[in-house]
């Protein structure tokens, strides 16, 4: 598929530019171009266009705006040393979004497409980039929409595949600080047959609700467990956990088995494989709230810290439920988690060696 191109009639200027990317935030600024896919049943995908980034015409009656179908991705563009641009395990985010079509009755984005529109808006966008070295990334935002006109219940026949980008600073300006979690027991996430490990917007809707019970709480974050018995850990908000068991070489990790209601973090993935380049132990399996609690008392868990795309690395210094709360590792974030993030960043930044191949130059 050829891609249309239609510049900008007037894109930020550069030192408006500068001033976004001095102070980024998160999701806040968008760069001057999107990539639209149209989808037609019978067609295929067609009308693969580059083109300003605006707001678009939405039929009311558009499918997504009623039944939901709605599908994301999310990872991130780094400027490199010698100034070009790389992403990080590309591939791995195509391979999701179309797991994530299949849930959700859409059709499937072919892994070439996906690239291609990353290349694409990469090409006319690249100087939103941040600069190199720190932690600042261009947050590429894929996702796809029923745009079929009609109330039937049914899976669309007509659908849009985007791609936007934001620039986003370091997601913890103040350094990296422990934040605390409150444990879930009465809004549960997605339960075993459900939608769990799509990246489905319906998930991050059901989400908001207990995440600001876990406000109301005095937490950071939500904790999911297990829809069947709510004692299982299953991820941390819109992230991945890993348990740290001991310190030093012998330290091991665990992190909850995919269960089919957790999403498959492509950092869940990656740390995995870090961390076991390291020497450390590693395991997925079940772990429920009651081992986390008396192995944290005991000093056998000595850290626990989250994972995921936009945050990167973020350690759990405190558990809060109806129960009562703990504490793990004094409110310091841990070796080990420091040593991964580091390894992770390096990778990323390409200050590390990529010798996963998971890099690929925009
Ligand atoms: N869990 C949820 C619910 C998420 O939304 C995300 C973010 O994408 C993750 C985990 C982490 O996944 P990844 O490492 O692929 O960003
Ligand atoms: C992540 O990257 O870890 C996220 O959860 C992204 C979020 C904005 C949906």
């Amino acid at each position: 598929l050829e891609f249309t191109h239609v510049a900008h009639p007037s894109p930020v200027s550069a030192d408006e530019r500068a001033r976004v990317l001095a102070n980024p935030g998160f999701g806040k600024y968008f760069t001057d171009h999107m990539v639209t896919i149209d989808y037609t049943e019978g067609l295929g995908w067609h009308d693969a266009t580059v083109q300003p980034y605006a707001p678009m015409q939405i039929d009311p009656a558009a499918m997504v705006l009623h039944y939901g179908q709605a599908i994301f991705e999310g990872l991130k563009a780094y400027r490199q040393q010698d100034d070009t641009v790389a992403s990080f395990r590309v591939a791995a985010n195509a391979e999701r979004l179309r797991a994530s079509a299949q849930r959700i009755a859409m059709p499937e984005l072919p892994d070439d497409l996906f690239l291609n529109s990353i290349t694409e808006l990469l090409a006319v966008d690249k100087d939103w980039v941040p600069v190199a070295g720190g932690e600042a990334s261009l947050y590429l935002r894929p996702f796809m929409i029923a745009t079929e006109v009609g109330l039937g219940v049914r899976p669309a026949n007509r659908y849009r595949y985007l791609l936007i980008a934001s620039p986003a600073g370091a997601y913890f300006p103040q350094g990296v600080k422990p934040v605390s979690v409150w444990l879930s027991t009465e809004y549960v996430r997605a339960a075993p047959g459900g939608t769990g490990a799509a990246k489905f917007a319906g998930n991050y809707a059901a989400s908001l609700v207990a995440q600001a019970q876990a406000a109301d709480e005095g937490c950071d974050q939500v904790v999911w467990l297990d829809a069947t018995e709510r004692r299982y850990v299953e991820e941390m908000g819109g992230m991945n956990l890993f348990f740290v068991f001991g310190s030093g070489p012998d330290a091991r990790l665990v992190t909850p088995e995919l269960s089919g209601s957790l999403l498959p973090g492509i950092t869940r993935n990656s740390l995995l494989t870090l961390a076991a380049d390291a020497g450390f132990a590693v395991e997925e399996r079940r772990i429920s709230t009651d081992e986390w609690r008396e192995k944290a008392a005991s000093g056998e868990i000595t850290e626990v810290f989250a994972c995921g795309t936009a945050a990167v690395i973020t350690p759990v210094g405190r558990v809060k439920s109806a129960a009562g709360e703990f504490t793990i590792g004094g409110g310091e974030p841990g070796a080990v988690t420091m040593a991964l993030r580091d390894t992770l960043t390096g990778i990323q930044r390409g200050t590390f060696a990529d010798i996963h191949g998971w890099m690929s130059t925009l």
